[in-house]
């Protein structure tokens, strides 16, 4: 039996980010027998230049490609920046373009978007991407569950309805991945 892994990719760099806290919710509640790792190169991946989409490839990039092979599914949680997905996500997917190991790879999101738009161009802008990518979204996994950030205490959530959420939307990944 392969143990399922979901690769947990953050749109934000920000210390104290909101959406970090949710992933790393998400790898605290994830269903037993099921691990989870925290993607943690998106800072430092070189711009999406086709020119260096060849070997030798840097090493950044061979981190990436090779911790979505490995992974059974991909979870996202990624504020909005100015009425799209920040570029610094979008600069790592158009690094999975190259590479087919996000192809068929089962994709979800969580949204923990509190404002009045509820982040929803940075939701279909993702989507669009990855659908270009060949990745497959599980619609039924990808869900806004909205974390205030008076919510997250020392970068925690532990509001009971908030970590169900969370838990619920897992179950849905995992058993569509
Ligand atoms: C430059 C910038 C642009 C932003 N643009 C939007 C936006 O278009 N829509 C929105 O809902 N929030 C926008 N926000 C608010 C962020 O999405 C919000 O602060 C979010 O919590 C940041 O996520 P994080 O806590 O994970 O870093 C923007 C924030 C910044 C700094």
């Amino acid at each position: 039996v392969v143990e399922k892994n979901v690769l947990l990719i953050c749109g934000s760099v920000r210390e104290g980010s909101v959406n970090a806290a949710v992933l790393r919710a998400a790898s605290e509640l994830m269903p037993s027998g099921v691990s989870s790792s925290l993607y943690s190169g998106l800072a430092e991946l070189p711009m999406f230049n086709p020119d260096l989409d060849r070997e030798p490839l840097a090493q950044t990039i061979i981190a990436l490609r090779s911790a979505i092979k490995n992974a059974s599914a991909l979870l996202f949680s990624t504020p909005e920046y100015a009425g799209a997905m920040p570029g610094a996500l979008k600069n790592l997917l158009e690094w999975t373009v190259g590479g087919t190991e996000i192809s068929d790879k089962p994709v979800a999101w969580i949204n923990p978007s509190s404002s009045p738009t509820g982040a929803s161009k940075t939701y279909a802008s993702l989507k669009t991407v990855l659908t270009y990518t060949g990745a497959r979204v599980l619609n039924d996994a990808c869900v806004s569950i909205p974390v205030p950030r008076a919510l997250i205490m020392d970068g925690e959530i532990t509001d009971g309805t908030v970590r169900d959420g969370i838990r619920r939307a897992l179950m849905t990944l995992v058993s569509g991945s």
